[in-house]
């Protein structure tokens, strides 16, 4: 007894670095996360920062998706999700799952589908299979992404063509059996704004959950742009308000180059910000950043002109960045 005691009033010294996962748990949260695979882990230069106690939580970048795990139908490929699996427990880090059921990096064979029951069959065994793998071991499960328009409609794919919204019910109940103590998300970007999509996804939410669909979890990806992250603060209250817990998943936020001073002082300010929107929401329980080192975001090739969206830099730096997060833990 005395040594919980004692425990819970151990500080962490705000100065000290490598310890942003320690200083967010300090605050109650779970982890601090970030994306990696093995192209990544096996960088000499951005594994020590990966396996310091920056980050205590991974979710696969690429290793997960149906395109890798289960490129023919029933035919599993899991060496580079094992390999992640494996660097984050021998690492002492739990490990994020993404994604399930995504109309991006599927591969041709399911799209090719055109009956609602082969469909069914299909995503139930890869959830069966991919789930019940990792079981035990996969803490949580972004279960279907990104399946809203920004207006708010669903989004056309094979799974909402032939199945309709049941899709992400079939999709859940799979999850659920394949591993009952994962918790399984929903995960979406553009949450962090006030509109359609939201309103969509948070109505979505009560349909499930009068439906009996067993869900557990909201994921904003939080990719945003420099100077526009003041939403952030407005809307994660609105996903908590659904009573299911919350968590920023994917979270950068993006530079118009060229890069300079002030920018990255306004990227430490944004940082700071959205990191004490999730501190000051006791269903968010966690934040992944999608990715260590500026050199290996996805932001480069996927928004031309921006840049240097993540805290540490191309030399595996800290950047201000980081220090606004440091300082909203702290
Ligand atoms: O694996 C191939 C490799 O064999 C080939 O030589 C190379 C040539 O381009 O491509 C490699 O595949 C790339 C893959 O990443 C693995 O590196 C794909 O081209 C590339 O498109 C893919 O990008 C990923 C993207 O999802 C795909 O949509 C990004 O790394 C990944 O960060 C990004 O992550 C998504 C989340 O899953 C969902 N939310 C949005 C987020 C950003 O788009």
């Amino acid at each position: 007894m005395k040594l919980s005691v004692f425990a819970s009033l151990v500080v962490v010294p705000s100065s000290v670095f490598g310890l942003l996962d320690q200083k967010i748990k300090a605050k109650g949260k779970v982890y601090l996360g970030s994306a990696l695979d093995p192209n990544t882990f096996n960088d000499g230069a951005v594994r020590p920062v990966a396996i310091s106690g920056d980050f205590g939580a991974f979710t696969p970048e690429n290793s997960g998706k149906w395109d890798t795990t289960e490129p023919a139908r029933g035919v599993f490929n899991f060496t580079n999700l094992d390999a992640l699996v494996n660097f984050a427990t021998s690492n002492g880090k739990i490990v994020r799952g993404h994604t399930l059921v995504w109309h991006q990096q599927l591969p041709a064979w399911v799209q090719a589908i055109r009956d609602s029951n082969t469909l069914t069959q299909v995503i139930q065994n890869h959830i069966a299979t991919e789930v019940g793998r990792y079981r035990g071991r996969i803490f949580a499960w972004d279960v279907v992404n990104e399946i809203f328009n920004d207006n708010g409609t669903f989004r056309t794919s094979v799974f909402f063509n032939l199945l309709g919204e049941n899709f992400v019910d079939i999709a859940f109940r799979a999850a659920r059996a394949a591993d009952p103590n994962a918790k399984l998300y929903i995960n979406d970007f553009n949450l962090d704004g006030p509109g359609p999509k939201i309103d969509a996804l948070i109505a979505l939410v009560g349909r499930l959950k009068s439906r009996g669909v067993p869900i557990d979890g909201i994921g904003s990806q939080s990719h945003l742009i420099l100077g526009q992250v003041g939403g952030v603060a407005g809307q994660l209250p609105r996903l908590a308000a659904t009573g299911l817990q919350v968590a920023l998943t994917e979270l950068d936020i993006r530079i118009q180059s060229p890069v300079t001073t002030q920018k990255l002082q306004q990227q430490q300010n944004d940082f700071n910000t959205v990191a004490r929107a999730c501190i000051s929401v006791p269903n968010c329980v966690g934040i992944t950043v999608w990715g260590i080192s500026d050199k290996n975001s996805f932001v480069d090739s996927t928004f031309p002109g921006f840049t240097a969206p993540l805290l540490f830099d191309r030399n595996l730096q800290r950047k201000p960045a980081y220090n606004g997060v440091d300082a909203a833990f702290s």
